[in-house]
């Protein structure tokens, strides 16, 4: 424990504090977000302490819906992940899906380098899964450093085809529901969002990045 960590006591006076100048900046703030929640996007992001949704995106309580997990992993038999994804389609009607994942994760790293942490491992096989998938491309790169920053991104990718392949997904386009998924990754040293590519906004987008894929 660092001698600067906050006790829960003072986190509790921080939130005081905040809750204040939000409510002097604007009274009728909480009262409002009580009412309903409206957001506009669903993040899928890394747990992460460096990669928090709201804001890096500058948005404010109310404006996006988030779940995150180590390595922003999506698995069409992860229950938690699926009911977060379908209740922001089908409750909230939100429009975009950001699947983000970040530079020098973690996860990435020890599932690139077949690191022994314990149960995270068997989370992780997703990961590897993708790593195995491009073992052709990541062994042409010219080090760990390389390998990591693109495994990084193919993780991405690859978890944006997944949420792209949900049911819940191919069932909104198909029933006309206008909704996009978008791939980004996050620099951790200089706070910088990055687009990996063309958003989806219909099966066939996925079915024409796995093509360039070569998946
Ligand atoms: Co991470």
């Amino acid at each position: 424990m660092s001698s600067d960590e906050p006790t829960l006591d003072t986190l509790l006076d921080r939130n005081r504090g905040w809750a204040d100048s939000m409510t002097q900046s604007d009274p009728e703030f909480f009262s409002r977000l009580a009412q309903q929640q409206a957001p506009r996007y669903l993040w899928i992001g890394c747990s992460d302490s460096r990669v928090p949704a709201n804001q890096i995106l500058g948005l404010m309580p109310g404006e996006i819906f988030v779940h995150r997990n180590v390595a922003n992993v999506v698995v069409h038999s992860d229950l938690n992940c699926l009911s977060v994804i379908h209740f922001a389609l089908e409750v909230l009607n939100i429009r975009h899906i950001i699947v983000c994942g970040h530079y020098g994760c973690g996860g990435v790293r020890a599932a690139l380098h077949d690191s022994k942490l314990g149960l995270i491992d068997n989370w992780l096989r997703h990961v590897q899964d993708v790593r195995n998938r491009n073992r052709a491309e990541l062994s042409e790169l010219k080090d760990d450093h390389a390998r990591l920053v693109r495994l990084c991104e193919l993780n991405v990718l690859s978890q944006a085809i997944n949420v792209a392949e949900t049911t819940l997904m191919q069932d909104a386009w198909g029933r006309g529901q206008q909704v996009s998924v978008h791939s980004l990754i996050y620099g951790l040293d200089n706070g910088i969002l990055h687009n990996l590519g063309p958003s989806f906004d219909k099966p066939e987008d996925v079915l024409r990045r796995k093509g360039e894929l070569g998946w």
